[in-house]
């Protein structure tokens, strides 16, 4: 009697497809083009698939369509809660399929809705050396305290506003001279640095949320995240 002796083969499914990002803007988006730059030239090993804007007509949005990047405008006027604007803000990203969600310059405040559907893939970045100054007019409130530094935080989303565990954070110094506007432009430079930095780690697959809050290559981040030197 002959037995037939069957081979099984594993299927190994290697997906090739680039880590995907989405990015949430209200404004300038300079940090937006910090991020397509930074995946341009393959600093981040990703592609920036889609970026939404709550604000219709915002320079973000221009960056975007020039780089080849799809867009939408979701108007949080057109919704009468802010749970409404996030279950829609939720559905729209979810058709993209995104890896990582990030907020450059996204001003509003984001209910548990849009939170826990994307919890450990979602970044912000915050102009103020936080726990510091969470919440709105960082600069002014550094410049009115008489600090002799600000910077800027990197930082996962969780329910707590601005309170996410810290990533990475930069510090630079305040000028006798400075107003608001030159002390923002001069912390918009470290942002720059910064936010690709973070970005990268998380789509090579080293940054992640925890119980224990953030950590790189497993290891448990500082409570205020890395000092970053330039
Ligand atoms: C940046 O300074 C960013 O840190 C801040 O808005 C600015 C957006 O500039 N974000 C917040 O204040 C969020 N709480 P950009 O549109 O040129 O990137």
């Amino acid at each position: 009697m002959k037995f037939a002796q069957q081979t099984k083969t594993k299927e190994l499914s290697i997906s090739t497809e680039p880590t995907r990002i989405a990015v949430l803007i209200s404004g300038s988006g300079s940090n937006l083009q910090a991020l397509i730059d930074a995946t341009v030239d393959g600093f981040i090993p990703a592609s920036i698939e889609l970026v939404i804007s709550n604000k219709p007509g915002v320079k973000g949005l221009e960056r975007a369509a020039a780089a080849g990047i799809s867009t939408g405008v979701i108007c949080h006027q057109d919704y009468s809660s802010r749970e409404s604007f996030d279950e829609t803000l939720v559905q729209y990203l979810s058709d993209c399929r995104p890896d990582l969600i990030i907020l450059a310059g996204f001003m509003r405040i984001l209910t548990p809705v849009f939170i826990t559907a994307f919890h450990g893939r979602l970044l912000n970045i915050h102009p103020s050396l936080l726990p510091k100054y969470p919440g709105l007019h960082t600069h002014r409130r550094a410049l009115e305290a008489g600090d002799s530094e600000a910077g800027a935080t990197v930082h996962f989303v969780t329910d707590e506003l601005d309170g996410g565990p810290p990533i990475v954070q930069a510090r630079v110094p305040i000028m006798a001279e400075d107003d608001e506007q030159s002390l923002a432009q001069r912390v918009l430079q470290v942002e720059h640095k910064i936010y690709p930095l973070a970005a990268r780690w998380f789509c090579e697959g080293r940054l992640r949320l925890g119980k224990e809050g953030a950590a790189l290559d497993d290891a448990k981040l500082p409570a205020q995240g890395i000092d970053y030197q330039a």
